[in-house]
Protein backbone atom coordinates (compact mmCIF):
# COMPACT_ATOMS: atom_id res chain seq x y z
CA UNK A 1 0.00 0.00 0.00
CA UNK A 2 1.25 3.67 -0.43
CA UNK A 3 0.93 6.15 2.77
CA UNK A 4 -2.04 8.24 2.46
CA UNK A 5 -0.59 11.18 4.20
CA UNK A 6 2.80 12.25 5.56
CA UNK A 7 2.90 13.21 9.20
CA UNK A 8 6.19 14.74 10.69
CA UNK A 9 6.52 14.38 14.80
CA UNK A 10 8.35 16.18 17.19
CA UNK A 11 8.80 14.44 20.10
CA UNK A 12 11.07 12.80 22.61
CA UNK A 13 12.31 9.06 22.46
CA UNK A 14 10.86 6.50 24.75
CA UNK A 15 13.65 4.08 25.15
CA UNK A 16 10.79 1.11 25.84
CA UNK A 17 8.93 1.74 22.68
CA UNK A 18 5.60 2.20 24.54
CA UNK A 19 5.25 6.36 24.45
CA UNK A 20 6.72 9.42 22.59
CA UNK A 21 8.38 9.13 19.06
CA UNK A 22 8.53 5.35 19.08
CA UNK A 23 4.64 5.58 19.88
CA UNK A 24 4.16 8.37 17.32
CA UNK A 25 5.97 6.13 14.72
CA UNK A 26 4.04 2.99 15.60
CA UNK A 27 0.46 4.82 15.12
CA UNK A 28 1.13 6.17 12.00
CA UNK A 29 2.62 3.71 10.26
CA UNK A 30 -0.57 1.42 11.48
CA UNK A 31 -3.12 3.94 10.70
CA UNK A 32 -1.36 4.09 6.92
CA UNK A 33 0.76 7.38 7.45
CA UNK A 34 4.54 8.19 6.52
CA UNK A 35 6.23 9.17 9.80
CA UNK A 36 9.14 11.76 9.98
CA UNK A 37 10.62 12.76 13.23
CA UNK A 38 12.47 15.55 14.64
CA UNK A 39 14.13 14.48 17.83
CA UNK A 40 13.59 16.70 20.74
CA UNK A 41 15.39 14.77 23.53
CA UNK A 42 16.21 11.37 24.35
CA UNK A 43 15.02 9.08 27.25
CA UNK A 44 15.81 6.31 29.08
CA UNK A 45 12.47 4.58 30.27
CA UNK A 46 10.86 1.61 30.98
CA UNK A 47 7.32 0.88 32.14
CA UNK A 48 8.39 1.38 35.54
CA UNK A 49 9.76 4.89 35.09
CA UNK A 50 12.05 7.67 34.00
CA UNK A 51 15.91 6.92 34.34
CA UNK A 52 17.07 10.29 32.66
CA UNK A 53 16.34 12.70 30.22
CA UNK A 54 18.83 14.29 27.38
CA UNK A 55 18.20 17.21 25.68
CA UNK A 56 18.64 17.65 21.98
CA UNK A 57 20.23 20.89 21.13
CA UNK A 58 17.37 23.43 20.49
CA UNK A 59 19.57 24.38 16.72
CA UNK A 60 19.19 20.52 15.98
CA UNK A 61 15.44 20.53 16.49
CA UNK A 62 14.67 23.12 14.31
CA UNK A 63 17.03 21.57 12.32
CA UNK A 64 15.50 18.45 12.22
CA UNK A 65 12.28 20.17 11.26
CA UNK A 66 13.38 22.15 8.48
CA UNK A 67 15.81 20.41 6.62
CA UNK A 68 12.97 17.11 6.40
CA UNK A 69 10.06 19.35 5.22
CA UNK A 70 11.96 20.75 2.68
CA UNK A 71 12.89 17.90 1.13
CA UNK A 72 9.19 15.89 1.86
CA UNK A 73 6.38 18.65 2.81
CA UNK A 74 4.45 17.09 6.10
CA UNK A 75 0.36 16.86 5.03
CA UNK A 76 0.05 17.11 9.62
CA UNK A 77 1.91 17.78 12.32
CA UNK A 78 2.32 16.14 16.17
CA UNK A 79 4.31 17.92 18.54
CA UNK A 80 4.85 16.15 21.96
CA UNK A 81 7.16 16.57 24.52
CA UNK A 82 9.33 19.61 24.29
CA UNK A 83 11.03 20.31 27.68
CA UNK A 84 12.68 23.69 27.75
CA UNK A 85 11.63 27.47 26.58
CA UNK A 86 14.42 27.20 23.94
CA UNK A 87 13.03 24.24 22.43
CA UNK A 88 9.82 26.10 22.27
CA UNK A 89 11.24 29.02 20.77
CA UNK A 90 12.93 26.80 18.61
CA UNK A 91 10.17 24.93 16.98
CA UNK A 92 7.69 27.84 16.67
CA UNK A 93 10.18 29.67 14.65
CA UNK A 94 10.79 26.80 11.90
CA UNK A 95 6.98 26.21 12.18
CA UNK A 96 6.78 29.80 10.80
CA UNK A 97 8.84 28.90 7.43
CA UNK A 98 7.23 25.69 6.95
CA UNK A 99 3.59 26.93 6.88
CA UNK A 100 1.70 23.29 7.70
CA UNK A 101 -1.69 24.13 8.94
CA UNK A 102 -2.38 21.07 10.12
CA UNK A 103 -0.36 20.77 13.73
CA UNK A 104 -1.42 19.18 16.96
CA UNK A 105 -0.14 19.92 20.51
CA UNK A 106 0.28 16.97 22.53
CA UNK A 107 0.92 19.32 25.69
CA UNK A 108 3.27 16.55 27.48
CA UNK A 109 4.27 17.65 31.23
CA UNK A 110 4.48 14.48 33.37
CA UNK A 111 4.90 10.88 32.27
CA UNK A 112 2.81 8.12 33.36
CA UNK A 113 5.03 6.86 36.70
CA UNK A 114 4.69 10.36 37.72
CA UNK A 115 8.24 12.21 36.09
CA UNK A 116 8.19 15.79 34.97
CA UNK A 117 9.12 15.75 31.16
CA UNK A 118 8.91 20.05 31.28
CA UNK A 119 10.18 22.59 33.39
CA UNK A 120 8.17 25.51 34.71
CA UNK A 121 9.67 28.33 32.57
CA UNK A 122 8.48 26.09 29.81
CA UNK A 123 4.86 25.65 30.71
CA UNK A 124 4.47 29.75 30.49
CA UNK A 125 6.17 29.95 26.96
CA UNK A 126 4.03 27.20 25.95
CA UNK A 127 0.74 28.85 27.21
CA UNK A 128 2.20 32.04 25.79
CA UNK A 129 3.50 31.41 22.93
CA UNK A 130 2.60 27.91 21.64
CA UNK A 131 -1.01 26.93 22.50
CA UNK A 132 -2.31 29.71 19.81
CA UNK A 133 -0.38 28.63 16.98
CA UNK A 134 -0.86 25.27 16.72
CA UNK A 135 -4.83 23.99 15.23
CA UNK A 136 -5.76 21.28 18.16
CA UNK A 137 -4.17 20.87 21.78
CA UNK A 138 -4.76 17.84 23.50
CA UNK A 139 -4.41 18.32 27.67
CA UNK A 140 -4.60 15.51 29.65
CA UNK A 141 -6.88 16.32 33.17
CA UNK A 142 -3.24 17.26 35.23
CA UNK A 143 -2.06 19.26 32.12
CA UNK A 144 -5.49 20.92 31.66
CA UNK A 145 -5.34 22.49 35.10
CA UNK A 146 -2.27 23.55 34.83
CA UNK A 147 -2.78 25.54 32.09
CA UNK A 148 -6.03 26.98 33.02
CA UNK A 149 -5.78 26.97 37.05
CA UNK A 150 -8.94 25.21 37.22
CA UNK A 151 -9.55 22.20 40.00
CA UNK A 152 -11.11 19.49 37.64
CA UNK A 153 -13.02 16.77 39.66
CA UNK A 154 -15.70 16.44 37.10
CA UNK A 155 -17.66 16.75 33.50
CA UNK A 156 -18.45 20.30 33.95
CA UNK A 157 -14.81 21.49 35.55
CA UNK A 158 -13.34 19.58 32.22
CA UNK A 159 -15.58 21.90 30.04
CA UNK A 160 -14.76 25.12 32.34
CA UNK A 161 -11.31 24.34 31.44
CA UNK A 162 -11.29 24.15 28.29
CA UNK A 163 -13.62 27.44 27.43
CA UNK A 164 -10.93 28.68 29.30
CA UNK A 165 -7.97 27.51 26.80
CA UNK A 166 -10.79 29.10 23.90
CA UNK A 167 -10.58 32.82 25.53
CA UNK A 168 -6.95 32.42 25.50
CA UNK A 169 -7.24 31.59 21.76
CA UNK A 170 -6.75 28.00 21.40
CA UNK A 171 -8.77 26.95 18.29
CA UNK A 172 -9.54 23.37 19.30
CA UNK A 173 -9.23 21.94 22.22
CA UNK A 174 -9.32 18.17 23.87
CA UNK A 175 -9.07 17.64 27.53
CA UNK A 176 -8.63 13.57 27.81
CA UNK A 177 -10.46 12.00 30.69
CA UNK A 178 -7.86 9.19 31.16
CA UNK A 179 -6.94 10.54 34.44
CA UNK A 180 -10.50 10.57 35.79
CA UNK A 181 -11.38 8.07 38.45
CA UNK A 182 -15.21 7.27 36.52
CA UNK A 183 -16.19 4.19 35.43
CA UNK A 184 -17.17 6.09 32.08
CA UNK A 185 -14.66 7.91 30.40
CA UNK A 186 -14.84 11.12 28.98
CA UNK A 187 -13.11 13.23 26.60
CA UNK A 188 -14.18 16.86 25.79
CA UNK A 189 -13.79 18.44 22.55
CA UNK A 190 -14.48 22.46 22.15
CA UNK A 191 -14.03 24.77 19.80
CA UNK A 192 -16.19 28.14 18.81
CA UNK A 193 -18.81 26.16 16.98
CA UNK A 194 -19.65 23.01 19.09
CA UNK A 195 -18.99 21.28 22.01
CA UNK A 196 -18.95 17.29 21.96
CA UNK A 197 -18.40 14.50 24.91
CA UNK A 198 -16.80 11.52 23.39
CA UNK A 199 -17.56 8.66 26.27
CA UNK A 200 -15.99 5.31 26.52
CA UNK A 201 -16.14 2.53 29.57
CA UNK A 202 -13.05 2.52 31.10
CA UNK A 203 -10.63 -1.02 30.78
CA UNK A 204 -9.57 -1.87 33.87
CA UNK A 205 -5.68 -2.14 32.87
CA UNK A 206 -2.71 -1.03 34.53
CA UNK A 207 -1.22 -1.16 31.04
CA UNK A 208 -1.84 2.22 29.62
CA UNK A 209 2.04 3.81 28.88
CA UNK A 210 1.83 5.55 25.74
CA UNK A 211 -1.96 6.72 25.70
CA UNK A 212 -1.38 10.19 25.02
CA UNK A 213 0.76 10.33 22.66
CA UNK A 214 -0.32 7.52 20.31
CA UNK A 215 -4.32 9.37 20.92
CA UNK A 216 -2.50 13.01 19.32
CA UNK A 217 -1.04 11.09 16.61
CA UNK A 218 -3.94 9.28 15.97
CA UNK A 219 -5.64 12.54 15.51
CA UNK A 220 -3.07 13.79 13.61
CA UNK A 221 -2.84 11.01 10.69
CA UNK A 222 -6.82 10.84 10.17
CA UNK A 223 -6.75 14.83 9.96
CA UNK A 224 -3.94 14.67 7.62
CA UNK A 225 -6.14 12.29 5.48
CA UNK A 226 -9.01 15.02 5.13
CA UNK A 227 -11.04 14.00 7.77
CA UNK A 228 -12.74 16.20 9.89
CA UNK A 229 -11.12 17.55 13.64
CA UNK A 230 -14.44 15.83 15.10
CA UNK A 231 -14.24 12.79 13.03
CA UNK A 232 -10.38 12.16 13.94
CA UNK A 233 -10.85 12.95 17.25
CA UNK A 234 -13.57 10.21 17.27
CA UNK A 235 -11.58 7.15 15.42
CA UNK A 236 -8.52 8.18 17.30
CA UNK A 237 -10.27 7.27 20.50
CA UNK A 238 -11.88 4.21 19.11
CA UNK A 239 -7.82 3.12 17.94
CA UNK A 240 -6.61 3.99 21.55
CA UNK A 241 -9.62 2.15 22.92
CA UNK A 242 -8.83 -1.00 21.13
CA UNK A 243 -4.81 -0.53 21.42
CA UNK A 244 -5.23 -0.88 25.17
CA UNK A 245 -8.07 -3.62 25.05
CA UNK A 246 -5.47 -5.67 23.35
CA UNK A 247 -3.34 -6.40 26.23
CA UNK A 248 0.10 -6.54 25.75
CA UNK A 249 0.98 -6.89 29.36
CA UNK A 250 5.18 -6.21 28.99
CA UNK A 251 7.00 -5.23 31.42
CA UNK A 252 6.79 -4.82 35.56
CA UNK A 253 4.57 -1.35 35.58
CA UNK A 254 3.09 0.53 33.52
CA UNK A 255 2.86 -1.81 30.19
CA UNK A 256 2.64 -0.38 26.59
CA UNK A 257 -0.80 -0.69 24.05
CA UNK A 258 -0.57 -2.56 21.66
CA UNK A 259 -0.60 -0.35 18.35
CA UNK A 260 -0.76 -3.12 16.04
CA UNK A 261 -3.71 -4.73 16.90
CA UNK A 262 -5.58 -3.31 14.05
CA UNK A 263 -2.83 -4.84 11.32
CA UNK A 264 -3.28 -7.71 9.19
CA UNK A 265 0.05 -8.98 8.08
CA UNK A 266 0.01 -10.12 4.80
CA UNK A 267 0.33 -14.26 3.95
CA UNK A 268 3.56 -14.08 1.80
CA UNK A 269 4.90 -12.92 4.66
CA UNK A 270 4.04 -15.16 7.72
N1 LIG B 1 -8.32 2.82 31.20
C1 LIG B 1 -8.77 3.40 30.09
N2 LIG B 1 -9.85 2.90 29.45
C2 LIG B 1 -10.33 3.47 28.32
N3 LIG B 1 -9.80 4.57 27.75
C3 LIG B 1 -8.73 5.14 28.36
C4 LIG B 1 -8.15 4.59 29.55
N4 LIG B 1 -7.08 5.36 29.91
C5 LIG B 1 -7.01 6.34 28.99
N5 LIG B 1 -7.99 6.22 28.07
C6 LIG B 1 -8.19 7.08 26.90
O1 LIG B 1 -6.93 7.27 26.32
C7 LIG B 1 -6.81 8.57 25.75
C8 LIG B 1 -5.62 9.28 26.34
O2 LIG B 1 -5.99 9.82 27.61
P1 LIG B 1 -5.03 10.01 28.84
O3 LIG B 1 -5.73 10.90 29.79
O4 LIG B 1 -4.58 8.67 29.32
O5 LIG B 1 -3.79 10.74 28.18
P2 LIG B 1 -2.37 11.03 28.81
O6 LIG B 1 -2.48 11.18 30.28
O7 LIG B 1 -1.80 12.16 28.06
O8 LIG B 1 -1.56 9.73 28.49
P3 LIG B 1 0.04 9.54 28.70
O9 LIG B 1 0.20 9.01 30.09
O10 LIG B 1 0.40 8.58 27.66
O11 LIG B 1 0.68 10.88 28.56
C9 LIG B 1 -8.15 9.24 26.02
O12 LIG B 1 -8.98 9.11 24.89
C10 LIG B 1 -8.70 8.48 27.22
O13 LIG B 1 -10.11 8.55 27.28
MG1 LIG C 1 0.23 12.65 27.90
Amino acid sequence: MKPKSKILIIAGSDSSGGAGVQADIKTVTALGGYAMTALTAVTSQNTTGVSSVIAVPPREVEKQILFTSKDIKPDGIKIGMLHSTEVILSVIKALNKIKTKKIILDPVMVAKGGFKLINDKAIKTLKKRLIRKVHLITPNIPEAEVLTNVNINNLDDMIRAAKILLRLGVKNILIKGGHSKKKSMKDVFLNKKELKIFTNKRIKTKNTHGTGCTLSSAITTFYACGKTLNKSCELAIKYVNQSIRSNLNYGKGHGPINHLSCIKINRKFK
